[in-house]
């Protein structure tokens, strides 16, 4: 997926959090977003999935202004692990076919050996640990079909070998052609997928690590 963001500003009443941002990305690209807590990166994920109100013309998902889509479609999104609802009573089986209801299908049984959610399948998501939980996210964001991922810290509280499982699929979808925008901590992360990445500051400064095209 194409993505235009240009000139990108925002504000919580009168707390600027992203100050006049542009990047594109095209298929395949891999843009990390780093900086301390409270830098804007979760803002900049919500203005993108349109959970928050922006003005027009900021921000274009295959040249289209996302203001003007009713609905995104073919977008996989990991929200930060606060922003979970654990209480909402819910199998993973049930919030997994919700994205994704061929249950049977090659595709949903290789996301969920992939992911190990298995011996989890029938749980109840308020009795999962937290890293079983942010699996079963990825997963969720995963059966969209993403042509646009967009993964908000989704490392924390998962151990070693369910990272190296998530790193080998996000470079695997990075190989295929998915765009990825990855919030994160994790400099293994960053170092070997990422094709750009953005470091947010405090007041909406902001720099880019590997470069990044804006658009003209
Ligand atoms: N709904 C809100 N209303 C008012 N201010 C908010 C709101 N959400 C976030 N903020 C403020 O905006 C700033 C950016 O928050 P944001 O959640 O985007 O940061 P972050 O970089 O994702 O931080 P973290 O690394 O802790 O997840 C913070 O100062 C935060 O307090
Ligand atoms: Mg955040």
């Amino acid at each position: 997926m194409r993505v235009i963001v240009d000139k990108l500003s925002f504000a919580y009443d009168d707390k600027i959090v992203l100050n006049n941002l542009s990047f594109s990305l095209v298929s395949g690209d891999f843009l990390s977003v780093i900086g301390r807590n409270g830098t804007g990166k979760s803002t900049l994920a919500k203005c993108m999935l349109k959970l928050l109100k922006i003005p027009d013309k900021k921000i274009f998902l295959d040249d289209v202004d996302i203001n003007k889509l009713k609905k995104l479609f073919n977008i996989g999104y990991v929200p930060q692990k606060s922003e979970f609802n654990y209480e909402f009573p819910i199998s993973v089986k049930e919030l997994l076919l919700c994205a994704y209801p061929k249950r049977k299908d090659a595709f949903f049984t290789q996301i969920i050996n992939d992911l190990d959610l298995n011996v989890i399948y029938n749980d109840n998501i308020n009795n999962l640990s937290g890293g079983q939980l942010q699996r079963v996210f990825i997963a969720r964001a995963l059966l969209c079909n993403p042509k646009m991922l967009v993964l908000d810290e989704p490392t924390v509280g998962v151990d070693q070998e369910n990272i190296e499982a998530m790193y080998k699929i996000l470079s695997k979808l990075k190989s295929e052609g998915i765009t990825i925008i990855l919030i994160t901590h994790d400099p293994v992360f960053c170092k070997d997928l990422s094709t750009y990445t953005l470091i947010l500051d405090d007041l909406g400064f902001f720099s880019f690590e590997k470069g990044c095209k804006t658009y003209d």
